[in-house]
């Protein structure tokens, strides 16, 4: 039988962090450090023991070198460069709401804070987005009644509550769910979503595949209603996104907060999606690629075309709350999971 390399090896020990302070070096310590190590090793049954260090640590060599240690020959260290995720970034995916620029005047949409909750109102649904952070223990039950006496007084008939795992009280979502609230399983809403975050260029989309901001008000009207096909929205949800569409389209050309973005196969709209712009990130929304043009390649071309505009804004970082379709495609294109999201569905009605 062909024994895997790996096993034929056994198991080895990597040396780490062996490190003597200033005042005590040159008295054998280090030596008997490494004895210590190599008689434990040997009774564990390890094979080798492996040690990495700087080309130019003499000391550390002539140790390594004088207690029998050898260069490896057909081996080279290879390191991945990571480009680390800034705290402001991880904020802006677990709370959406926090990093985003204040809506130009005039916005259908709104976005004001109840009881110290951001609340969103999206413009022509009838629904409100909310976005909790930080609620006192004792304070849930009354911001929890106050967002709702907002809500039902501006006549929306339900709310979504995006609870991040790093809200606090740290068990808000199970608080919230004891004062009626339940897992969001109505589509194209999902019960928990995924915060991803990317700080790296994600790999461009297929050739053949256009992907760019809408440019005219058909373009985006042909992109909402792919989206509406995308998400199987129900009649009702279908025309309220249409119609909303002409209210939205002066702001989504003004080039401000929001921007829409389209994806082009075979010089046919294929799929959309939107980018808010943020004070330290963009936030991907809405993609969606129609169902007969699934699989060629075009969400990951609207992933690139707004990291290319986040780039260009001076913001190079992509957040994103996904569900179960797109973590995984997200999590390819090189996008980390920082964080959970429970979305929390509350009848108003
Ligand atoms: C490398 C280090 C752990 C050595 O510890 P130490 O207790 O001083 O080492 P020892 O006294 O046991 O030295 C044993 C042998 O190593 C070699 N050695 C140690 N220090 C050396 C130096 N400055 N230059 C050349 N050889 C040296 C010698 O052969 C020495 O034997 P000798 O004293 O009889 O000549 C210590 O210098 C250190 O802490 N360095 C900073 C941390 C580090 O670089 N760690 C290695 C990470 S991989």
């Amino acid at each position: 039988m062909e024994v895997p390399a790996s096993l034929r090896l056994s198991h080895f020990w990597q040396i780490r962090d062996l490190f003597v302070v200033p005042t005590h070096r040159r008295r054998g310590i280090g030596r008997a450090l490494l004895g210590s190590v190599r008689a434990a090793a040997l009774a564990s049954g390890a094979l080798r023991l492996v040690v990495q260090t700087e080309e130019d640590n003499d000391p550390a060599l002539g140790l390594y070198t004088d207690t029998g240690y050898r260069l490896m020959s057909g081996y080279r260290s290879l390191m991945l460069t990571l480009t680390a995720i800034p705290a402001a970034v991880r904020r802006a995916a677990l709370f959406p709401a926090q990093d985003l620029l204040d809506l130009p005047v005039g916005h259908p949409s709104r976005r004001v804070v109840v009881a110290g909750v951001t609340v969103e109102l999206p413009a022509g649904l009838p629904m409100g987005d909310v976005f909790p952070e930080l609620l006192e223990e004792s304070g849930v039950e009354p911001v929890v009644g106050a967002v709702r006496r907002f809500l039902r007084a501006q006549g929306r008939e339900k709310a979504v509550w995006f609870v991040s795992d790093a809200a606090s009280p740290r068990d808000l979502a199970g608080r919230l769910r004891t004062l009626g609230m339940r897992p969001d399983d109505e589509p194209p809403g999902e019960p928990r979503a995924a915060a991803l975050v990317t700080v790296e260029p994600p790999p461009p989309g297929p050739p053949g595949v256009v992907a760019r901001r809408v440019e005219s008000f058909e373009e985006f009207l042909a992109g909402e209603r792919v989206a509406a096909a995308a998400f199987q929205m129900d009649e009702k949800m279908r025309k309220a996104f249409e119609e909303r569409a002409t209210r939205l389209w002066p702001f989504v050309a003004a080039d401000g907060a929001i921007a829409a973005f389209v994806a082009l196969v075979d010089g046919e709209i294929a799929a959309s999606a939107g980018a808010h712009f943020g004070r330290t990130a963009v936030q991907l929304s809405g993609a969606g690629t129609r169902p007969d043009q699934r699989g060629r390649g075009a969400y990951r071309a609207l992933v690139r075309a707004r990291w290319d505009a986040a780039v260009e804004r001076g913001t190079p970082a992509l957040t994103v709350s996904a569900g179960e379709m797109s973590r995984p495609i997200l999590e390819r294109l090189g996008f980390s999971i920082v964080g959970w999201i429970d979305c929390l569905l509350d009848d108003l009605s």
